[in-house]
């Protein structure tokens, strides 16, 4: 049984500041330069990157938004559930797995701009996924949610994002 110090190991993962582990595995050597991207992005990118993330269920992925839409691919392990709020202060779940029947998929696009986060339900499990982002990824496009700012745009949610927030 592959154990959460093996996936570690064996893919070389690394802490990600918004919980859970990651390795960059892609990043296109094709660029796009500042003046042909939207106003959001400062300088140039990649024109797509990909990682691997693993989540277990002793941690969360806390709140945070990118500029790029982003792909998540189910690989191995138990159901994602991931969190979001739109910029109209809309919440929506989505659980990321392998049992169709019951609703979950193994490929969902969490929407550019999105504030979202994610866990593993299942006690003592981890799950593995990837996830690509076009233009690539940088943590210039990358904003940790600060809790009390959150809070304060979205009043709704606020036992939501004080739980997935640190
Ligand atoms: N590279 C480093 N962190 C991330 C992330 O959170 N998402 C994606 N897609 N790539 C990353």
């Amino acid at each position: 049984m592959l154990t959460k110090q093996d996936l570690i190991e064996q893919l070389h993962l690394e802490k990600h500041p918004e919980g859970g582990y990651y390795k960059e595995t892609y990043r296109s050597k094709v660029t796009l330069k500042k003046e042909s991207l939207p106003s959001e992005f400062g300088s140039v990118r990649s024109v797509s990157t990909c990682i691997y993330f693993m989540l277990t269920s002793d941690e969360f992925s806390a709140f945070h938004k990118v500029n790029q839409d982003e792909i998540w691919h189910f690989y191995l392990g138990s159901r994602i559930l991931l969190h979001m709020i739109s910029p109209d202060g809309e919440y929506s779940k989505i659980k990321i797995g392998t049992d169709f029947s019951n609703g979950e998929i193994p490929q969902f696009v969490v929407p550019a701009q999105y504030w979202f986060a994610a866990e593993v339900i299942q006690p003592e499990s981890f799950a593995l996924v990837g996830c690509t982002v076009a233009p690539g990824f940088d943590f210039e496009d990358f904003e940790l949610a600060k809790r009390k700012e959150l809070q304060q745009k979205f009043p709704k949610h606020q036992a939501l994002i004080s739980r997935l927030t640190r």
